[in-house]
């Protein structure tokens, strides 16, 4: 990696592994969690998790493990399998109880076995309109750590980066009591080979977690901090309550309609960076027109098909 502020070309960062943090209580939606892992839940058309799997998608990341609690382990291998439909290979962990964000690390260290990584919440959502280049895709450049800034009105809610006056990351700070207005990070970070050893060196919150926060104020000290805006026609939801839940899929659908394409989808993903080809996803989702999903999928391929020119079997879906 040369120039760190740029991004690295689709489908190039063999180095560097993603992690999906899928475990969790999610209280907040509850009843829904009651008995369903909230990163299974529908976020319009697709389950919540193919949101930051697109993402590490994007970021050119093929090696992925996917923590979950131990109940859920087998609906998630029920869903995404081995990764192989979308050229990776997926790999399950278990989280035996919401130990914080930044356990993740540790409970990865031997699947990392030394590689710098993504980490990307179940639940974090970036919803980037075709033409702006993915943040995930340009965090995967990162030399040290980097994290993804979102301008809010009310900070009380989120993880905060405090900047100097020169713009570097000089602190960051978990639901500052004070609110007001500030840079929210989103749940999606780089961090380099050194996230599990700076892990284990944390101690447990007030709330019995390491916390994320404290793991990137040991990157702050060493001024090692990137940040990524998010792009300004971009949005970001955290989908972790009834209502951003709701927001987050009105989100998806009226950016699909707009732009007659799908968003959060890691076949589109797969396609694009070439780790699959048009035959083996047709091959896939054939008999799938009966879903809003499978039927932009397969108007999609009718449209490269119409592109590339020779005729093939690809049925074109009526409109929905
Ligand atoms: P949160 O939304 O902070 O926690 P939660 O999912 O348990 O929900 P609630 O606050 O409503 O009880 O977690 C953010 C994401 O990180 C979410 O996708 C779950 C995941 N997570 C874990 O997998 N393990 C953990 O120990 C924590 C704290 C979060």
């Amino acid at each position: 990696m040369t120039n760190h502020k740029t991004a690295p070309p689709r489908g190039t960062c063999p180095q560097r592994k993603g992690i999906i943090l899928a475990g969790g209580t999610g209280s907040r939606l509850w009843p829904l969690t009651h008995s369903v892992s909230k990163q299974l839940l529908p976020v319009y058309d697709k389950p919540m998790i193919y949101y930051p799997l697109t993402q590490l998608l994007q970021a050119g990341i093929r090696e992925i493990a996917v923590i979950t609690t131990p109940r859920d382990q087998a609906q998630y291998q029920a869903l995404l399998g081995d990764g192989r439909q979308w050229g990776v290979a997926i790999t399950y962990l278990v989280q035996p109880r919401p130990g914080g964000v930044a356990q993740a690390f540790v409970l990865a260290e031997d699947f990392l076995a030394g590689s710098s990584c993504l980490l990307a919440l179940g639940d974090n959502i970036h919803l980037v309109p075709r033409g702006s280049t993915a943040p995930a895709a340009r965090l995967a450049a990162s030399q040290s750590c980097g994290i993804v800034g979102v301008p809010v009105s009310d900070t009380s809610a989120y993880g905060v980066a405090r900047l100097s006056a020169q713009g570097a990351v000089r602190a960051l700070v978990e639901k500052p009591r004070a609110g007001g207005p500030g840079l929210a990070v989103t749940g999606l970070y780089a961090l380099d080979h050194r996230a599990p050893t700076m892990a284990r060196s944390l101690r447990p919150s007030k709330r019995g977690e390491l916390e994320i926060v404290d793991l990137l104020n040991l990157y702050v000290v060493e001024w090692a901090v990137d940040l990524v805006q998010m792009p300004a026609d971009a949005q970001w939801f955290d989908a972790g309550t009834h209502d951003s839940l709701m927001a987050a899929a009105d989100c998806v659908r009226g950016l699909q309609d707009r732009q007659s394409r799908l968003v959060g989808s890691p076949d589109l993903a797969a396609l694009e960076n070439g780790w699959i080809d048009a035959a083996e996803l047709a091959a896939r989702v054939k008999g799938c027109g009966a879903s809003g999903y499978g039927r932009a999928l397969l108007r999609h391929l009718a449209t490269m098909d119409k592109v590339a020119g020779p005729p093939t079997d690809i049925p074109v879906p009526n409109a929905a």
